[in-house]
């Protein structure tokens, strides 16, 4: 008997670039994931034009309709079960989540953040990464556990902080990364080779590279 494809659910809050890059690679018909609802939190975003475009199901809970983090939440997870949703993919979504809800989801739910965790949870990362004095910022893709921007960590992407950065271009080129290694993580999980052993997640048959980065690089003496 052939295994289906895992239903994804996509959490959404704005622009959806990194639901696109899942989008795009879910399109492969060999890929072992179909994402068959995203769901945001603000309605009007482009990331719902994006989902209508890839004809995905999408549905908006506006968070200003609800007293309570609870209803809201129980409120996603009725549309995630009507919808088959195996496993969650937060993608700029910007909402905190109960514990309850992410216990329900516990390793099968993951994040991208905009850093090299566990250095600078939260907003505003690109600019504090700068501020710090940095030499490397990047991204994570996490599994996902009650505390905010903390999880076991499946990959990162390494992005060398320019002299010249603002937020802006560093959180650019950062996102450019974010678009290879979300889909990359997905698929991993989707083939059922990523094992989470308590802090720590293991890949099967990774390749894991044994060059250093160095930043300024060393200068060539002849
Ligand atoms: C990304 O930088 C992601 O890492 C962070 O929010 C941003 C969302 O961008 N969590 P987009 O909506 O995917 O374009």
């Amino acid at each position: 008997m052939s295994k289906g494809k895992l239903k994804v659910g996509v959490l959404v809050s704005g622009s959806g670039s990194n639901l696109q890059a899942l989008i795009d690679a879910c399109a492969a018909p060999d890929h072992p994931a179909e994402i068959v609802l995203v769901l945001s939190n603000r309605p009007g975003v482009r990331a719902l034009d994006r989902a209508k475009a890839a004809s995905i199901p999408s549905v908006v809970f506006d968070h200003k309709n609800y007293a309570d983090r609870a209803g809201f939440d129980a409120d996603m997870q009725q549309a995630l079960d009507e919808a088959g949703v195996e496993f969650i993919c937060l993608a700029g979504f910007m909402r905190l989540l109960t514990t309850a809800f992410v216990e329900h989801w516990s390793g099968r739910m993951i994040n991208i953040h905009p850093s090299l965790l566990p250095s600078f949870k939260g907003l505003n990362v690109q600019q504090r990464a700068i501020d710090a004095g940095a030499r490397f910022a990047g991204c994570t893709v996490h599994f996902v556990t009650p505390e905010m921007d903390v999880g076991p960590i499946i990959q990162q992407a390494v992005v060398p902080i320019h002299d010249d950065d603002t937020g802006d271009t560093l959180a650019a080129r950062i996102l450019v990364q974010e678009h290879n290694i979300y889909p990359a993580c997905l698929r991993w999980v989707a083939e059922g080779r990523v094992r989470i052993e308590g802090e720590r997640v293991f890949l099967d048959g990774a390749t894991v590279p044994d060059a250093a980065l160095l930043n300024p690089s060393l200068e060539k003496s002849d």
